[in-house]
């Protein structure tokens, strides 16, 4: 699917932000495992959370979706069973690598599969503190096809994450979880921390404490974990698409509610703030454990900025679109330490740099980043303009957007993973003012 821009649009009016990836696959997993009836209200309805709800069903989870799209997770006499079909998590790295540990802890016999991008990327950074922990994890060189079968962990595992990965944590900690070991993780650099959040939400045994700079993150074995209803924040990832539509283009205020804005997540804002952005935070509150709000944006002048160190891993799903805000910002933007970008659903410091290049946008590449020459004017193209998105829902819908600050149309070439994190995104960008043709 080519999806084709417009040009002449002005965004606004009002959405609501859809639910949050991350968060969405995590309800499903622990809510599984708590095996009990329990709702998941504002469940993200899009390719990777369903391949995730998909796979647990194969191991007999019995998740139903109803008629309003609100998930049940229901109370079975069984915890869950082996399949001799793979499971299939398509293009999802977060529902294949915390998958591998709720069912290493579980203790099953599986084998995994996935799509042609999630078949590439690294898997020993799961595999590897999964096996010392005592799974029978086998690989084709720390890639997929993966299989594992039963074996019990060991009763108490300590691990220093040697890279800022909220998949990694959260892996060891669902293995922890359903196999009854106590888990302790060092977590040099902030991830995201949902799944710390949901199971303190559950009533786990989890702390976390700070201890020279670093995250100590202990859960004991914990029975009892309970919840009736769990409900989704809107996914802050997503928002970042409408966001820096909004600023670029010519808006006079656009709102979205509903945006999580958990602090290991929102670095997005204050890069944007930083670059001179003008967003509003209102109606701040918490749901189910996860602080929410709703942002009114307005068209702003930007200017360049520089990204690098720890904020990184918080920005590190947005640093696509914060590259297209950069290219539209006057002067000079600098993304460095982001070299974890080569291993996503694609290398997407390439994936942006080869865009840039179709549209005359200068920069030069970095092994860990880019540096971006920025400009607030309209970019003039002579004639229509295609970019490949390099099957990459977040390349697609950032080139998408960087097609409100064109002269011409630009056609974005195979956007149809579009549908692994934002199912709504032509109809609900088009109810904001802008049309893009398939
Ligand atoms: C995610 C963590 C991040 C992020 C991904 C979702 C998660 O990946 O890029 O889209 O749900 O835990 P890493 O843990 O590999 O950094």
């Amino acid at each position: 699917m080519n999806l084709t821009t417009s040009v002449h649009n002005q965004i606004f009016g009002t959405v609501q932000c859809p639910g949050d990836k991350s968060i969405s696959q995590r309800a499903l997993m622990i809510g599984a495992l708590m095996n009990q009836e329990m709702t998941v209200d504002g469940f993200l309805h899009a390719e990777d959370p369903l391949s995730t709800m998909n796979a647990l069903n194969q191991i007999g989870a019995g998740i139903k979706v109803d008629e309003n799209g609100l998930v049940h997770l229901c109370k079975r006499n069984y915890i869950f069973q082996n399949c001799d079909e793979p499971l299939d998590l398509g293009n999802s790295g977060t529902g294949l690598r915390l998958m591998l540990g709720l069912t290493s802890g579980i203790g099953l016999n599986l084998s995994f599969c996935g799509d042609e991008s999630l078949s590439s990327r690294p898997m020993s950074r799961v595999i590897n503190p999964l096996t010392e922990m005592g799974a029978n994890i086998k690989s084709s060189s720390g890639k997929l096809p993966i299989s594992i079968s039963a074996r019990s962990l060991q009763k108490q595992y300590r691990y220093e994450l040697p890279v800022a990965s909220a998949q990694v944590k959260s892996s060891i900690l669902l293995a922890g979880l359903a196999s009854g070991t106590g888990v302790e993780i060092i977590e040099p650099i902030q991830t995201r921390d949902h799944t710390e959040r949901m199971l303190k939400n559950f009533g786990a045994n989890i702390e976390i404490a700070s201890e020279g700079g670093k995250n100590i993150i202990q859960l004991a074995p914990s029975n009892h974990l309970h919840a009736e209803n769990y409900k989704v924040v809107g996914d802050i990832s997503s928002a970042a698409f409408l966001i820096v539509a909004a600023l670029i283009s010519d808006s006079p205020g656009l709102e979205i509610t509903n945006v999580g804005m958990n602090p290991s997540r929102t670095g997005v804002l204050q890069a944007l703030q930083n670059m001179g952005a003008n967003i509003d935070v209102r109606n701040q509150r918490l749901e189910s454990g996860e602080p929410c709000a709703d942002l009114i944006i307005k068209k702003s002048i930007l200017k360049g900025v520089e990204l690098s160190g720890d904020i990184i891993p918080n920005i590190i799903d947005e640093i696509p679109i914060i590259s297209i805000a950069a290219a539209f910002a006057e002067g000079e933007t600098i993304i460095r330490d982001a070299e974890e970008l080569r291993v996503k659903e694609s290398d997407r410091l390439k994936a942006v740099s080869d865009g840039f290049t179709r549209l005359g946008i200068a920069h030069k590449n970095f092994e860990d980043g880019m540096s971006i020459m920025g400009s607030s004017n309209f970019l003039l193209l002579d004639q229509s303009t295609s970019i490949e998105s390099h099957e990459d829902h977040r390349i697609a819908m950032s080139f998408l957007i960087a097609g409100l600050k064109c002269s011409k149309p630009i056609i974005v070439k195979n956007c149809k993973n579009i549908f692994t994190s934002f199912p709504d995104f032509i109809e609900l960008i088009s109810s904001i003012g802008y049309k893009l043709e398939k």
